[in-house]
């Protein structure tokens, strides 16, 4: 099997692991999750799903709780009716909890704002009738591209609220990204902020949205939220935001729509060159990001402060931010800024600041505090912390035990929850209170969920048997496919176990001997970086996309701090110069990649080489390259067109060229 061996070293330490931390008595006997729950799910998957259907408010109930006869696209809850904003937003002022705080906001520069329910029902109304006063109605795209402000989590619920689909682009993507996605999903309306702060300073966010509308006939109109007051360009499509919005009513009824009405599209890397548009829709999507967000969070609204430190942007913000946490009536806090501005403390001074309880965060960010020192959060009152969560990429056992030793006390238990854009929400995971928990392990799927790990034929391995992750049975919060492109869709999903109808997932991953699952990284030509993904396709195309740049080809290589670190060797024509494999063009090569895609992909290291190792078919061999990049004796070359091509680059690159 083709596992990719990115991870390498890290990996090897987390297959030697051993350890485990059962729950304390006392945390299992608050729990909200019972070892019942595993065996309620697998009597009746069905009925289970259904009982979690019921954590919301319909307005129509389902006829059927699953068509899956048109397999690979699911129906969950068929002909029920509901509204997703009033079930996250509107439900909880009725029962009476319309003075809790929803938000605690902090902003970068050390602003920050306490957004009550109440308040939240009113601000997503007026944006709400600010959508429909631009022609907004249900179906129609609108994009957001926005930092971390509140009016990011008004706006997706206003569309949700109206039964338009949010199409959320991640602030750091470039003009050239965002365009791309405007046009393949056709928005009418884009929503972003005069600029943002980042590590102490504003920066515009506006002429990235002006470049890319220029080219993008489908946008009617850009409304603008002054966060750092920078001057703008202004064009006749802009509408300010506190003009607009402002003066609308704060009144507004919601409509129920169809459990499988789409809620949002979201653009994430695959393994060509053309992000794909992952589709979600409403009914199954909430009650899976709901019953998660209770379970496997232990989360109680009454007493808890929750914090996942993601960005909307991603889909860990659109489901464990907005979705799961304000669907169960959640206080939680939304940070704006970087961990260390103004200093290394400011995570942990929020955490003191708000009394957090339940904290979400990612591996990459972990090891950063690690590096940090553990002196920086012992400078702070933790106390309050009693569940952490990972979530992105594998956690290694080092970074795990630090973070329950540093960060949790020595007893919040650790839920390393695995999933993807594609999932929607959390597939496995211990439950805190139920299962002794492991580091680096995922562990289990999720009551009513189906993983397994199986060979190339598809077939289940053994405990202490390793091959690839797939999903076999169909799930609430499934995509409902890829935007405009259903073959697409049937392809990267479906195609590789076809015969057995299971969905692939694209990681590699392992049984240990008590049958708990640990993840090995991607399989694909997708890279992890900081758990983001990135696509080798995709920064190979933005490569070539410059000038002097004749061929390029990119690999993930294991990084310490940020998992992989984006590694390409470039070969560059002929008339590109003598200077031309110099620092200076390396950064020019460098600074290209960010605009083509954004800061995110940047090389980490771009080695300048004279020929690409390729198999006779032409096909890059990225196991030679990443062999290289990690420092380690080339593997075997004898598939090779010419096998004395790694020679060639491995020479070139100790003369220093
Ligand atoms: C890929 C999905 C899920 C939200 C963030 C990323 C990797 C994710 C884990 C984990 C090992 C993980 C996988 C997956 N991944 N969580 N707990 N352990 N690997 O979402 O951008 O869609 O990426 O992230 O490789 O396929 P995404």
């Amino acid at each position: 099997m083709t596992q990719s061996p990115g991870q390498g070293q890290a990996l090897d330490n987390l297959l030697t692991e051993s350890r485990t931390f059962p729950p304390s008595e006392e945390f299992a006997a608050q729990a909200n999750a019972q070892p019942e729950l595993y065996e309620e799910a697998k009597a009746d998957r069905e009925a289970f799903w259904a009982k979690q259907a019921e954590r919301l408010h319909w307005d129509t109930k389902w006829t059927q709780v699953l068509d899956w006869s048109d397999a690979p696209f699911a129906k969950w809850f068929v002909g029920g009716k509901l509204n997703v904003a009033y079930n996250c937003v509107d439900r909880h002022v009725e029962s009476g909890h319309g003075d809790q705080v929803a938000i605690h906001w902090e902003g970068e520069p050390g602003d920050s704002r306490a957004i009550t329910y109440a308040e939240l029902q009113r601000e997503v109304s007026k944006a709400a009738n600010a959508l429909t006063s631009l022609g907004i109605g249900a179906e129609d795209r609108v994009a957001i591209y926005m930092p971390m402000v509140p009016e990011a989590i008004f706006a997706m619920l206003a569309c949700a609220r109206l039964g338009a689909m949010h199409s959320v682009v991640f602030g750091g993507f470039s003009a050239e990204a965002l365009r791309t996605r405007i046009e393949d999903s056709s928005c009418k309306l884009v929503i972003t902020t005069d600029g943002q702060y980042r590590r102490g300073n504003p920066f515009p966010l506006k002429p990235a949205v002006d470049e890319a509308v220029a080219a993008a006939p489908s946008v009617e109109n850009v409304l603008v939220v002054k966060r750092t007051n920078s001057d703008v360009a202004w064009t006749d499509k802009d509408v300010w935001w506190h003009e607009l919005v402002d003066a609308q009513s704060d009144q507004h009824t919601p409509e129920a729509f169809d459990s499988e009405h789409p809620l949002f599209i979201l653009y994430t890397s695959g393994t060509t060159g053309k992000p794909k548009g992952i589709l979600h829709t409403s009914g199954g999507y909430l009650t899976q990001a709901s019953y998660t967000q209770h379970h496997v969070f232990d989360l109680k609204p009454d007493t808890d402060v929750y914090w996942c430190t993601a960005d909307i942007g991603w889909v860990t913000g659109h489901s464990y931010i907005v979705y799961g946490p304000l669907s169960n009536r959640v206080t939680q806090v939304v940070y704006e800024g970087t961990p260390n501005t103004p200093h290394e403390g400011r995570h942990w001074e929020i955490v003191q600041k708000y009394g957090v309880s339940i904290y979400y965060t990612a591996p990459t960010l972990i090891r950063t505090f690690m590096k940090w020192g553990a002196d920086i959060p012992a400078k702070y009152d933790l106390s309050s912390l009693r569940v952490l969560g990972s979530v992105g990429e594998p956690i290694n056992p080092e970074a795990w035990i630090w973070y329950r030793e540093n960060v949790g006390g020595g007893k919040a238990p650790i839920v390393d929850t695995w999933w993807q854009t594609e999932t929607g929400a959390i597939m496995i995971s211990p439950l805190p209170g139920v299962v002794s928990t492991k580091p680096g392990s995922a562990q289990r799927p999720l009551p009513g969920i189906g993983a397994k790990v199986v060979n190339d034929e598809g077939v289940e391995v053994p405990h202490g048997g390793g091959g690839y992750l797939v999903l076999d049975e169909p799930w609430p919060s499934m995509l409902r496919g890829i935007w405009g492109d259903e073959e697409r869709y049937r392809d990267t999903y479906w195609s590789r176990f076809k015969d057995q109808g299971f969905y692939f997932a694209g990681d590699g991953a392992k049984y240990d001997a008590d049958g708990d699952i640990w993840l090995l990284g991607r399989v694909d030509d997708v890279m992890n970086v900081s758990g983001h993904r990135i696509s080798t396709t995709e920064v190979e195309s933005a490569l070539v996309s410059h000038p002097t740049v004749a061929e390029a080809a990119v690999v993930g290589a294991s990084d310490a701090t940020t998992g992989q670190g984006i590694v390409a060797f470039v070969i560059l024509r002929g008339g590109a110069g003598s200077d031309a494999g110099g620092a200076e063009a390396i950064k020019a090569l460098r600074d290209h990649v960010a605009k083509e895609i954004g800061p995110i992909a940047k090389p980490r290291q771009i080695m300048v080489v004279p020929e690409l190792p390729k198999t006779r078919s032409g096909k890059i061999m990225r196991r030679l390259l990443r062999d290289v990049a990690e420092n380690r004796a080339v593997g075997d070359v004898t598939t090779l067109a010419d096998s004395s091509v790694m020679d060639l680059i491995s020479a070139g690159l100790q003369s220093g060229k």
